[in-house]
């Protein structure tokens, strides 16, 4: 597991460095959907990382968000979000970050989360606890929720019929003390780990998005659940993440009870 963990934290370190270098400089942006974004430092973070791993361990599987790398991979795959922030950073708001995690036989092991322009790297071994630069952190112990702190994200598809989490934002901002919408999931739930925030939900995210943060809210000592409050897998459609003690009152707004 040590070598797995350095060489996603080399990976994101470097990507991160590409991030900071480039950030409110001329980056040629497309659109991959009406709202839904990519630059090409997406696209250099995504080559740079899978190029780095595929070195290390010519074996292993890819999931990531910008290229599709087929099926394979054996028991090893490492899941990248190769820039988890793009409308942040493509509009130079500085709020962006690396995610990276190991999937062995469908198990989550490794998680590295980077934010470049803070300098903070969220690290987590499965069973080993999560760490911020090197230091053990743990979930809040705030409550209840009206005391606490939330975050939350909407889908690229939020307009028309789409389910959009209008009314779950809605009912928060009622019963908690603030929710912010920040535009980073993989951040969202690295500052749920680290105490920050209290609690998180979205809908609709990807692998990519949830991967590395939701191992690192779990060795944290928080919850992740769906938004039931059942067991959560990083290919479900609903996410729910809190220091654990606000949680059922996070479940019964979700629910709308
Ligand atoms: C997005 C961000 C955002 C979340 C979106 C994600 P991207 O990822 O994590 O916070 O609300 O749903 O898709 O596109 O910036 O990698
Ligand atoms: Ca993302
Ligand atoms: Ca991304």
């Amino acid at each position: 597991m040590r070598d797995f963990l350095e060489a996603a934290t080399t990976a994101a370190r470097a990507a991160g460095a590409l991030q900071r270098e480039r950030f409110r400089t001329d980056v040629a942006v497309d659109y991959k959907g009406e709202k839904d974004l990519v630059t090409e430092v997406d696209r250099g973070c995504e080559e740079l990382i899978v190029g780095m791993l595929r070195e290390r361990f010519p074996g292993h599987g890819f999931l990531a968000e910008e290229n599709d790398y087929g099926r394979g991979g054996g028991a090893c795959t490492w899941i990248i979000d190769p820039l988890d922030g793009t409308t942040n950073y493509a509009h130079g708001f500085p709020w962006f970050c690396v995610s990276i995690a190991l999937e062995i036989e469908g198990v989550v092991s490794v998680g590295v989360v980077y934010q470049p322009l803070l300098d903070e790297l969220f690290t987590a071994v499965r069973g080993e606890g999560a760490l911020l630069n090197g230091r053990p952190i743990r979930t809040s112990t705030r409550r209840p929720l009206k005391q606490s702190l939330l975050a939350t994200g909407f889908p690229y598809d939020r307009t028309g019929e789409n389910e959009n989490n209008f009314a779950n934002f809605f009912n928060f901002q009622l019963s908690s003390r603030a929710v912010r919408r920040a535009g980073s999931a993989a951040m969202d739930l690295a500052y749920v780990a680290a105490g920050v925030l209290d609690g998180y939900w979205e809908i609709k995210l990807k692998p990519w998005d949830v991967a590395a943060g939701a191992l690192l809210v779990a060795e944290a000592g928080g919850r992740v659940t769906n938004h039931q409050g059942l067991p959560y897998a990083i290919r479900d459609h609903r996410i729910l993440a809190s220091n654990g003690l606000i949680h059922e009152e996070m479940v019964e707004v979700l629910q709308n009870r």
